[in-house]
């Protein structure tokens, strides 16, 4: 439809219809008929609202949305059509890694394809709009959805978001088999105080623009066709109603048109937030603030025409907000193709497809983060990959499970998973491998606070949680196959169910129930490799300390024991690298690689002094590093050489490069990083900060120049008044394998000449 229609349907329409454009119905007033059952007579909506609403969030399926919509159109009074969203956060059906062990592959290109291959699933499933990507950068390893995010680095987070958006919306979200994205949530939810969901976020300015809103602002560039307000406050102010942040930063400074969509009920938790006196003034305040529409609320519905009706608010500002969805439906083409990509039989043919099960094992395999893998004395070999001919015993209750997704999967299937079990057993000579469960995933008490906050059907088996007797049973199995193997891979982690949304965690280790048999095995067998799952960073100490070799796997989706396996035999060399700290302890939280460096401090890690910026207890850097991990063989990186030592005048920019070497036994990936400091401005600046990387294959021996180009751009901040900037003086450059580097080489970036 041509914009000139799209303005004529809009002033043809009653101002109750344009509202009801801005109200999104949870899917759960639809039954699998289609029909709007949902408790009409308990229903927080009228029956005009529900066959209104301008768009359904939360249900899939080619012909189910097709029946909705058939139905809706024919009521609607202009017979507009209806959005349809859902969370596809890291796939739909073929589950991928979770997004931060997405951030772990440090391969925008191939999260990019993820991104295609569940945009492809939804869009055959009839869904049009994902709520993803999730942009909020994280340094709280407590924050359940620090799983959500690509980590703690602005760069890596930019890039990663901008591929997310171009792997959903190709070059626009109308074409064949491509869903519109929405970047969230706006802004800095990541930090919310104590690491507590829906927390309070506190966060100067300068920090805010500095590290917070860049991916955010990447995804927009990248065209991302919606934005999600944030629950929390920023400096008292919940971001639905948050005029400065939404109309002068989202939609004035970085250029966002699109449609901006609330979170689930947050304009109604501007209410609780203590922001609003009741509904009808966070009905103004949201519409004001630009939120065009009111996710899984009435609040819209019921005020926002009366406000207008009062002249509180202009029909104008609804007109709006009501255009910003029509055009989002446009641009979808639905007016003249309402069911989009729906299709019965696509979906069977698309959806789990081989492809997309061989890309899910892939974009696995690259997420895994070896972590240690310690050199045996007597061979003087390392212990991974396991060596042909050895017995290995599997223990743990990741063994069999097949729950390795995270609770952002929602339309994902545990049993469509391959679990440790049943790769090792298609991997593996029978005669080589022993399996044994050992214990429970989690201790009765986080079950019992699963049952009671979450989900009181959970039963204790969902849980992994097992009686006292069967315990002991499975514990005596354990040390039976412990002792009789060569080697242990042990399979142990964080049950999926805590983390995600609302499971913020005070404690970031892994279930006691789960350490106690660990303990146990070591002091059967001591060859050790302990494989962590995870949807945060863990305290991994007494693991590392005790275990010979240590891969972090995440949550890795649907292909995860087949991706595990090709680690464990040396199918696949490991490549990943932490996108985010593993602290040494929580108390250690929030650490980050790019701190500031403070007035006093450390000279290097074995600085004893006590007057400086340290823990009496504990080490200031973490237990694994941002940009941390290993290879099953080594490279070897030159000292850095500078094509110049300044950048001024003429000279706009310089080159720094340096030799990569594989120096060890078989090929491998290496991510080679940039860092750079700025050594002094008018505001401190970190100590370090990533500005460039690249991923190299090199096969055993082979040596690659990898060079990065440094630009003035590169080293501009936001001074004190806000203003991006960058200041002449002293920078300190690094190229390493992880953010944990030696001596810098320093240049120069001169003043530029006034004439
Ligand atoms: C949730 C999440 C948001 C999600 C939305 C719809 O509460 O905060 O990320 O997209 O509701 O499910």
């Amino acid at each position: 439809m041509t914009e000139k229609k799209l303005r004529e349907l809009l002033n043809d329409m009653t101002l109750e219809e344009k509202v009801n454009q801005l109200v999104q119905i949870p899917g759960s007033y639809y039954d699998k008929n289609a029909s709007v059952t949902g408790g009409i007579e308990n229903s927080r909506f009228s029956e005009t609202q529900l066959n209104q609403a301008g768009s359904i969030l939360g249900i899939t399926g080619a012909k189910t949305l097709r029946q909705i919509q058939e139905t809706y159109m024919e009521n609607h009074p202009h017979h507009i059509p209806l959005l349809f969203m859902l969370d596809v956060i890291h796939g739909l059906r073929t589950i991928f890694p979770m997004p931060l062990a997405l951030g772990a592959t440090f391969d925008p290109n191939l999260v990019e394809l993820t991104a295609q291959a569940a945009a492809k699933e939804s869009a055959v499933s009839g869904i049009h709009v994902t709520f993803a990507p999730m942009a909020d950068l994280v340094r709280d390893a407590r924050w359940g959805r620090v799983m959500e995010s690509t980590g703690e680095d602005p760069y890596l987070n930019s890039l990663m978001t901008a591929a997310m958006v171009s792997g959903f919306q190709g070059n626009h979200p109308g074409e064949q088999e491509r869903i519109a994205a929405c970047v969230k949530h706006f802004a800095a939810y990541g930090k919310p105080e104590g690491g507590r969901e829906y927390s309070n976020v506190e966060l100067s300015e300068h920090a805010l623009r500095e590290f917070y809103l860049p991916a955010y602002e990447s995804g927009i560039r990248a065209g991302s066709e919606l934005v999600m307000a944030s629950f929390n406050t920023l400096n008292g102010i919940p971001s639905s109603g948050n005029h400065w942040l939404m109309q002068e930063v989202l939609r004035k400074e970085m250029g966002f048109g699109g449609v901006l969509i609330s979170d689930w009920a947050s304009i109604e938790e501007m209410i609780h937030h203590g922001f609003c006196q009741n509904e009808r003034e966070a009905a103004k305040k949201a519409i004001e603030a630009g939120v065009d529409i009111d996710m899984a609320t009435n609040i819209y519905a019921n005020h926002l025409a009366e406000l207008v009706e009062s002249g509180e608010i202009t029909e104008a500002c609804i007109d709006e907000a009501a255009y910003r969805v029509l055009r989002l439906k446009n641009r979808l083409d639905l007016f003249e193709n309402p069911f989009k990509d729906g299709d019965e039989d696509k979906e069977k043919e698309i959806i789990l497809s081989d492809e997309h099960r061989a890309l899910a094992r892939k974009t696995a395999r690259e997420s895994i983060v070896l972590l240690k893998n310690e050199k045996e004395v007597q061979t003087g070999k390392e212990l991974l990959p396991i060596h042909s001919g050895e017995t290995v015993a599997f223990i743990g209750p990741y063994v069999e499970s097949k729950g390795l997704h995270s609770t952002w999967a929602i339309k994902g299937r545990a049993e469509d998973a391959v679990s440790i079990r049943e790769a090792a057993k298609e991997a593996m000579a029978k005669e080589n491998v022993m399996f044994a469960c050992g214990c429970g995933m989690m201790n009765r008490d986080n079950g019992i606070i699963l049952k009671r906050h979450m989900d009181e059907t959970l039963t204790e088996s969902d849980l992994g949680i097992f009686d006292e007797q069967t315990e002991k049973q499975l514990e005596k199995e354990a040390l039976e196959a412990a002792a009789k193997a060569n080697l242990v891979v042990l399979c142990l982690g964080e049950h999926r169910l805590l983390s995600g949304e609302a499971a913020s965690r005070s404690d970031i280790g892994i279930p006691m129930v789960q350490m106690e048999l660990f303990r146990k095995v070591s002091e059967v067998n001591p060859r050790i490799v302990t494989v962590v799952f995870s949807g945060r960073p863990l305290d991994l100490r007494e693991i590392s300390e005790k275990s010979m070799a240590v891969l972090e796997v995440w949550l890795p989706g649907t292909e995860g024991g087949n991706a595990i396996l090709d680690v464990l035999t040396g199918a696949c060399n490991p490549s990943g690298k932490l996108p985010v700290s593993f602290p040494y302890s929580v108390g250690q939280i929030p650490v980050h690689y790019n701190e500031y460096a403070t007035g006093r401090p450390l000279k290097g890690k074995e600085d004893t002094a006590f007057y400086r910026s340290r823990y009496l207890d504990i080490p200031n850097h973490p237990l694994y590093p941002f940009g941390y991990g290993l290879s099953y063989t080594d490279f070897v990186i030159s000292p850095v050489e500078l094509s110049r030592k300044t950048i001024g005048g003429v000279q706009k920019s310089l080159k720094a490069s340096v030799m990569v070497r594989n120096a060890g036994s078989r090929k491998g990936t290496e991510t080679v990083q940039l860092y750079i400091r700025d050594i002094a401005a008018s505001v401190v600046r970190p100590v370090k900060e990533l500005k460039g990387f690249c991923k190299i294959t090199l096969d055993q021996g082979e040596e690659q120049k990898v060079e990065f180009e440094i630009t003035e751009e590169m080293l501009q901040f936001h001074a004190a008044d806000g203003k991006l900037t960058s200041e002449a003086g002293g920078y300190l450059l690094w190229i390493d394998n992880s953010s944990d580097t030696g001596a810098g080489i320093e240049f120069e970036l001169e003043r530029e000449e006034h004439v």
